[in-house]
């Protein structure tokens, strides 16, 4: 290993949940450009095999291949589990990015949110997890560990009041998960982190962010003053599954522009 292949993914295998749109769909283009045969897999699987037919032509070093997965139901997961089975022998990255979100009053928040929203971004993420465990341990190494990357938000970690209450504590959960799983399953070369994103455009933030009004409006809240960028989290991914992030575990990346560190004012409230 030299510095530069630090970053370089040739030779892993890598599972992207979600990975067709959004910040999926941005990870999975970072691994495959740094080297990795990437896996995409969500309800929708003709759109993950037409995104890896994309990636595929854009020549870049790693490939991409595109499949159905449900990680909402437990049945799923295990259908998903025996797909990648099929497909490869080891794991060597898990991206768990599929998630949903849900916004409603405080007052109007339905009881029904809550369920949908745990079952994926905390129950399924886990169940997947574990799930996979026998791949991932098949791809570890004392020298380079497995890498699991758990998607997150920055709403998981300051109280922004956006009315997305089930989904903000489904991300704190996705937190702690990390940190737990990362105290379980280091000592078997495994690491586990989690990026905790700003505001990004996707599908989920399309009512927000899919306009420039709305873009430029967000960024005002963003201490560094735009939203983030396909390239943002490509490079967080190359860094946290590549050598060059072996030796981190049990983070949470803050790709929020300094979002997570932002006070609502100074000390004395006076104008700087
Ligand atoms: N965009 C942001 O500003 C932001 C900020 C912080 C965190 N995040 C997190 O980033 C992740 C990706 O969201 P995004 O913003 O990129 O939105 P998105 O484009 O809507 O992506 C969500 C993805 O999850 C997949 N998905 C939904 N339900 C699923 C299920 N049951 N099984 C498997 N896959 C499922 C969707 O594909 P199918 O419909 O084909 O299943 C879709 O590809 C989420 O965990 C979200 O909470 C986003």
């Amino acid at each position: 290993m030299t510095p530069e292949t630090l970053f370089d993914l040739t030779g892993k295998t890598a599972l992207v949940t979600g990975g067709a749109t959004g910040i999926g769909a941005m990870a999975a283009e970072g691994l495959v450009a740094a080297g990795a045969h990437v896996l995409i897999a969500s309800r929708k699987g003709e759109a993950c095999e037409a995104v890896a037919v994309e990636l595929n032509g854009k020549g870049y070093a790693g490939r991409a291949e595109g499949f159905g997965g449900d990680v909402a139901s437990e049945e799923g997961i295990a259908a998903l589990v025996s797909e990648v089975e099929k497909r490869r022998e080891a794991l060597h990255i898990l991206m768990n990015n599929a998630g949903r979100t849900w916004g409603a009053a405080l007052g109007e928040h339905p009881y029904d949110a809550w369920d949908k929203l745990l079952k994926l971004n905390v129950q399924g993420m886990f169940h997947l997890t574990q799930s996979l465990l026998p791949l991932l341990l098949k791809a570890a190494r004392p020298e380079d560990p497995a890498r699991i990357v758990n998607v997150g938000s920055v709403m998981g970690d300051v109280p922004l009041g956006t009315m997305t209450y089930s989904y903000a504590v489904s991300k704190g959960a996705v937190h702690h998960m990390t940190r737990v799983l990362s105290n379980d399953l280091a000592p078997q070369h495994i690491t586990v982190n989690a990026i905790a994103p700003g505001p990004f455009p996707s599908k989920m933030t399309e009512f927000a962010l899919g306009h420039d009004k709305g873009r430029d409006r967000a960024a005002k809240g963003v201490p560094l003053g735009r939203v983030g960028e396909p390239e943002d989290i490509a490079g967080a991914l190359q860094f946290l599954c590549s050598r060059a992030g072996s030796y981190l575990s049990g983070a949470i990346l803050p790709l929020s522009g300094g979002m997570q560190a932002a006070a609502p004012s100074n000390l004395f409230g006076e104008d700087m």
